[in-house]
């Protein structure tokens, strides 16, 4: 044979494939034809017994694929701040890898406090990288359940109250995960809001509710980022699993909103063979197994999805289009990830990635409070810091649940401070309270002399990744700090005048004492970079530009869930008396002043705001209106503001919140620097959810646009109307 006819033989043998005998040119394997030729090929080629299989799991995160046709398993990884370490086959429990050590990036809700999608771009992008490394193709995040009482264990994996703020965040998000072939899956699809209760409680909610404060971010996740994946919820909704829901999955996600991805159920949330059938789940992962006797051969055997399914299948009760319609999906997972040859090979645990994850954090750290500029630390002045509290040496990678990771390193808030200010000052340490049943008293005690002798005190406290602090599974009790962390701050307080408290949380905590001390900052869970970044933040190295993702309540009854006394249910329903006024919604309605605003956070320069003027006063339904303002750095130093839109409904046939998040912009400026910022909405941004009508409307009418600093600090007004 002749070399071009050698190589003519070897391509037909490579895209030919024995079936049944007879041979067919291999359509599925050729990633020049339309992928929907290339599905249904591979579709004709496998038995009922190869399809049912993709359909459930093998092992605690990944599903069969059909090794006859050379198509390739699917394996996931936990998600959504860095990539899990690697468990046993059938158990939680890590296997032990000593090349599984992976960067941790910031909590989810520092990345929404960064308000800036840039920010959201390069975490989507390092996580990505290091999802494709470990030849993960589906990353199990992000997140973006509302917000809607601080005791919710898992608002940290979150971004915030916000619909707007976190539609627009999650876009870059996933679409820079998948550019590496690897498929976001966002979860929890939906209402799961709390985790008392998760496994069952039914959540009943208006169908304004739905649409308006729940939804948008799922929503904007499919149609303008493109998710390949999403989770169903544990929760129930209108008496049906959220896994196997027909209202959630069958008629919003993929017929409303055409989502053409796989719907993969939250691990062990599937609970009924026929729902799961019919109901819009493709695949079915976590259901209970002991990995070893309950099952015939295989404990995966007795998923809902597998031989049960199979079973009525082979008997005819229900259709093989229910299976194929499953199957096409995941193939198409398949051909996007890992089928597809132009992905690019990843990369894992490098110092670029821990650097964007550093980057993300010091936008993401908010400035709450600033007295007497007690922040940036003077270097030139202060000779002995103070650093009193468990949380400056804790690790805050380990725990959580789901998000615990196995990090290559962090660097805790005491070495980031050391490291950052050991030249200058000092640094003498005290735990001051403990999560652990040791001697508080002592501990108090031993802070308050060390916090005599300093010229500055940080104060690293806030909540940990513990059962019933920040962590999945359970839920919070209350609004307050624990171990002590209250009195602990009054004492310090009493001993020292130079008292910065940095609070490292996903969730909103009361501060009794914020009156009694200077500076407060949200240090959020920073992952890797955590003390670097935060030590930057307070030696002025960085200028901070956070802001909120949710409103920090005075008390937890100025939430509107508490308010009125919903949460958490009865343990079977919840049902959400708030309605749409989640957040600054219900703050703004009920004219409550909350301890830190929605939108609020400090810089160490100043802003100023210029008058917004708007290129037109009135608009037609199908034309767009633009807000145009100055905003001048009037400090002596580079920072960044986030400016934001809200926008008021003056007259509306239906109550509507006072205002609502439109729009924002992150400006970097020198200076003194001065630039235009402006902002372009259509009538999509005037208008609510008509349940009766089950549209969304924009009437005719008065607005208002808002330019706001926080949501409570509105520094220009226009008028406009709606033709
Ligand atoms: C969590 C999911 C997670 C899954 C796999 C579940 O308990 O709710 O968010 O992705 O476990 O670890």
């Amino acid at each position: 044979m002749n070399k071009i006819n050698r190589i003519v033989f070897l391509g037909f043998c490579f895209f030919s494939i024995q079936v049944s005998g007879q041979s067919k040119i291999a359509i599925y394997l050729n990633d020049k034809k339309p992928v929907k030729e290339r599905i249904e090929d591979a579709l004709s080629r496998m038995t009922l017994e190869e399809k049912v299989a993709m359909c459930h799991a093998q092992s605690k995160f990944s599903s069969a694929g059909v090794p006859r046709l050379g198509i390739p398993e699917v394996w996931m990884s936990d998600g959504p701040h860095g990539i899990r370490a690697e468990v046993f086959w059938d158990e939680w429990n890590n296997a032990g890898w000593t090349n599984d050590s992976c960067i941790a990036y910031p909590a989810l809700t520092c990345l929404a406090a960064t308000w800036n999608t840039d920010m959201a771009a390069l975490y989507g992008k390092s996580i990505g990288e290091e999802a494709r490394y470990r030849n993960k193709n589906v990353l199990l995040g992000p997140g973006v359940n509302i917000y809607r009482t601080p005791l919710n264990g898992r608002n940290f994996e979150y971004m915030g109250e916000d619909p707007f703020l976190s539609s627009t965040m999650v876009v870059p998000y996933i679409q820079e995960v998948q550019k590496n072939g690897v498929a976001a899956c966002v979860k929890h699809f939906a209402l799961n809001n709390q985790e008392v209760d998760r496994d069952h409680i039914n959540v009943n909610v208006s169908d304004r509710a739905l649409y308006e404060i729940y939804l948008p971010a799922f929503k904007a996740a499919v149609q303008k980022g493109g998710a390949w994946a999403i989770m169903g919820s544990y929760n129930q909704y209108k008496g049906e699993h959220c896994c196997h829901n027909q209202y959630l999955l069958n008629d919003i996600l993929k017929r409303d909103w055409k989502f053409d991805g796989v719907v993969i159920s939250d691990w062990g949330g599937v609970h009924d063979t026929r729902q799961a059938i019919t109901n819009g789940l493709d695949m079915e992962f976590g259901s209970w197994t002991n990995g070893l006797s309950w099952g015939r051969s295989n404990a995966y055997d007795n998923y809902y999805l597998a031989a049960p399914f199979l079973k009525l299948l082979k008997s005819g009760d229900v259709s093989e289009e229910l299976l194929n319609d499953k199957v096409r999906r995941i193939l198409l997972l398949i051909f996007r990830t890992t089928m597809n040859k132009e992905r690019p090979f990843g990369s894992f645990g490098t110092e670029e990635h821990a650097l964007a994850g550093r980057k993300i954090a010091q936008e993401g750290i908010v400035l709450l409070q600033n007295k007497g500029n007690l922040l940036p630390l003077n270097t030139s002045t202060i000779k002995k810091i103070a650093v009193i509290g468990e949380n400056a040496t804790k690790m805050m990678t380990i725990g959580g649940g789901s998000s615990s990771l196995k990090v290559k390193y962090e660097v805790s808030p005491l070495d980031g401070i050391k490291k950052r200010f050991g030249s200058s000052a000092e640094i003498i340490y005290a735990p001051g309270y403990t999560s652990e049943k040791n001697n508080k008293e002592n501990l108090l005690q031993k802070a308050v002399e060390t916090a005599k002798k300093a010229d500055v005190v940080l104060v690293f406290g806030g909540l940990n990744k513990k059962e019933n602090q920040d962590s999945e599974g359970a839920d919070r009790k209350g609004l307050s700090l624990s171990y002590g962390q209250d009195e602990l701050i009054n004492a310090i307080s009493k001993v020292n005048k130079n008292v910065a408290v940095i609070i490292l949380s996903g969730n909103a905590v009361a501060m009794p004492w914020v009156n009694k001390v200077s500076s407060i900052v949200e240090g959020w869970y920073c992952g890797t970079e955590a003390g670097n970044a935060i030590a930057s933040v307070l030696a002025g190295d960085v200028n901070p530009s956070g802001k909120l993702p949710f409103t920090f309540p005075v008390r937890l009854e100025d939430s509107a869930a508490h308010a009125l006394g919903d949460y958490p249910g009865n343990g079977k329903d919840e049902t959400y008396n708030e309605g749409i006024f989640v957040g600054y919604r219900w703050v703004d309605k009920q004219n409550i002043k909350p301890l830190f605003s929605f939108g609020h956070g400090l810089s160490y320069t100043t802003f100023k705001y210029g008058k917004v003027s708007a290129d037109k006063k009135q608009l037609a339904a199908d034309e767009d209106i633009t807000f145009t303002l100055s905003i001048k750095n009037t400090g002596s130093r580079a920072g960044e503001e986030t400016v934001q839109l809200y926008i008021s409904d003056k007259k509306s046939s239906l109550p509507r919140p006072v205002k609502e998040l439109k729009g924002f912009k992150k400006i970097q400026l020198n200076a003194n620097e001065e630039k235009n910022v402006s902002f372009t909405i259509s009538k999509e941004a005037l208008s609510f959810y008509d349940d009766i009508k089950h549209s969304w409307i924009a009437e005719p009418g008065a607005f208002e646009a808002l330019i706001g600093a926080s949501s409570t600090d509105i520094r220009s007004k226009l008028s406009f109307e709606l033709r």
